[in-house]
């Protein structure tokens, strides 16, 4: 047996160096470091407070752990843990405290890695959902500052459904639409934080608990959560915690993918309703011209891949049976490398995203292109007690005649929808600019409700944030 395997007391054969290599999770844990630390100073806690430990002995044990605090803060623990022999971050943090002192011989007292790794998953999730509350945070704002001028400008665009014209919005109600969005996902950021501190797997042993008269309430209490957890064997098959705080990266991926796709084409000339800045842009080796917004591909790509990816981690429960299984190693690996990841990416967005300007002059131009007004036009009709039917039919029609004419839909058009359903006269928007002036409804794209929203997406995001 390696000195550093914490088992093989019962084995006559060496293990196959080969399958130790494999079922190494070192490259993906290593990023736990920091939390097992945290989770191993607890286990302390609980077997001082049991009187498992003599008060010497727990004393050294902290000083060991404080140490390799410091060493993981600097970097330098990784080097140890790669070539210590140990096959996870936990047994590498276990070796480096027998090496410092004699007690380190005892800190995996009552303890199995299964609540372990339990524990420090969950100390993981809740300090990574807290980063991505505060990366989706800075998201909002920007959106925020982005809206509240264009909001200024009035600027508007041609909403579109299926990528067609469909009805003109302010800029603002655009943007404040993904604000919502994200808004949603700093939401889930945080009850996700604050639900992986509900109950506190440590001192739950292997699965069954344990003989030792662990201190399982202040091992808990130190770690912050709110009470020990109920069934042992629950406690180390779970990772509902992890699960959730991976599902919240993809989450909010997928909203800032769904922005960098509309923000790649609008980028394109034919577009042309924005601009991405030098600083955020990439070329071409090839052609000299190029403007490229590759950070934008990326996030998106990125977004499907951890997609995928999470999809995997929940896969990878479905077939287990309750209690720990081996291939929960892999469901760790794949989380861990959701939420990197995830963080990363939505750090670049971010960053991305300051670099964008908006081409007010050609979305302006195309809002009142392509008959977006038509529905405020029958909208009208129905008002002066034309059915909607009816009113669908006649607009169609003028649209079809003005489409053959070559122009927008005018006052001529309104005239004779007038004349047709027997009215002294129909007034109606003619431009986008008096579409979303006219909207009358609670949430809708009208200045005054924009501006409504927007302030209180800004009061909810100072107050949570
Ligand atoms: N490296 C393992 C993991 O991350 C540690 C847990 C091993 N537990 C066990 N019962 N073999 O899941």
């Amino acid at each position: 047996m390696s000195a550093n395997l914490q088992w093989g007391g019962r084995f006559q054969a060496a293990p196959d160096p080969a399958l130790i290599a494999f079922g190494s999770s070192l490259a993906d844990d290593l990023v736990l470091a920091p939390f097992d630390v945290q989770c191993s100073r607890a286990h302390v806690q609980g077997l001082r407070g049991g009187k498992i430990l003599l008060q010497a002995q727990a004393d050294d044990l902290l000083t060991a752990l404080d140490r390799i605090a410091a060493e993981i803060e600097s970097g330098e623990f990784s080097a140890f843990a790669w070539n210590c022999g140990a096959e996870d971050i936990h047994g590498a943090i276990d070796a480096r405290v027998r090496e410092l002192t004699p007690a380190g011989e005892q800190l995996h007292t009552g303890r199995s890695r299964n609540d372990q790794v339990a524990t420090t998953l969950l100390l993981y999730a809740a300090e990574r959902a807290e980063n991505g509350k505060a990366l989706v945070a800075r998201i909002i704002g920007r959106l925020l500052d982005y809206a509240e001028n264009e909001l200024k400008a009035e600027t508007l665009i041609a909403g579109t459904t299926h990528w067609q014209p469909a009805q003109p919005v302010l800029l603002a109600f655009y943007l404040g639409a993904i604000a919502e969005a994200f808004n949603r996902d700093m939401h889930r950021f945080s009850e996700t934080a604050n639900k992986a501190m509900e109950a506190c797997p440590l001192g739950s042993g292997a699965l069954a608990g344990s003989t030792l008269p662990l201190d399982r309430k202040v091992a808990c209490a130190s770690l912050g959560f709110r009470e020990p957890t109920r069934n042992a064997l629950d406690a180390i098959g779970n990772r509902d915690g992890a699960l959730d705080v991976a599902h919240a990266f993809v989450r909010a991926l997928v909203d800032a993918a769904r922005m960098s796709e509309e923000l790649v084409i609008w980028f394109t000339p034919a577009f042309g309703y924005a601009r991405l800045g030098d600083t955020a842009s990439t070329g071409s080796s090839l052609m000299p011209q190029k403007r490229n917004p590759d950070p934008f591909e990326l996030v998106r790509a990125t977004a499907a891949d951890l997609s995928a990816r999470y999809a995997g981690a929940v896969s990878s429960i479905a077939t287990l049976g309750f209690s720990y299984h081996r291939d929960l190693q892999v469901t760790k690996a794949i989380i861990i490398a959701i939420v990197e990841r995830g963080m990363a990416a939505l750090g670049a967005f971010e960053s991305a995203l300051s670099h964008v300007t908006f081409e007010r002059e050609r979305m302006n131009a195309l809002a009142d292109a392509n008959f977006t007004v038509a529905t405020d036009v029958a909208d009208a009709l129905i008002a002066n007690g034309v059915s909607a039917r009816e009113a669908h039919a006649a607009v169609g029609a003028a649209v079809t005649r003005a489409e053959e004419e070559g122009r927008g839909l005018d006052s001529t058009d309104l005239a004779r929808m007038a004349e047709e359903a027997q009215l002294s006269g129909l007034e109606a928007p003619l431009t986008a600019q008096a579409s979303v002036r006219a909207k009358k409804t609670f949430g809708s794209t009208h200045p005054e409700e924009v501006a409504r929203a927007l302030g209180t997406l800004r009061r909810e995001l100072e107050a949570t944030s």
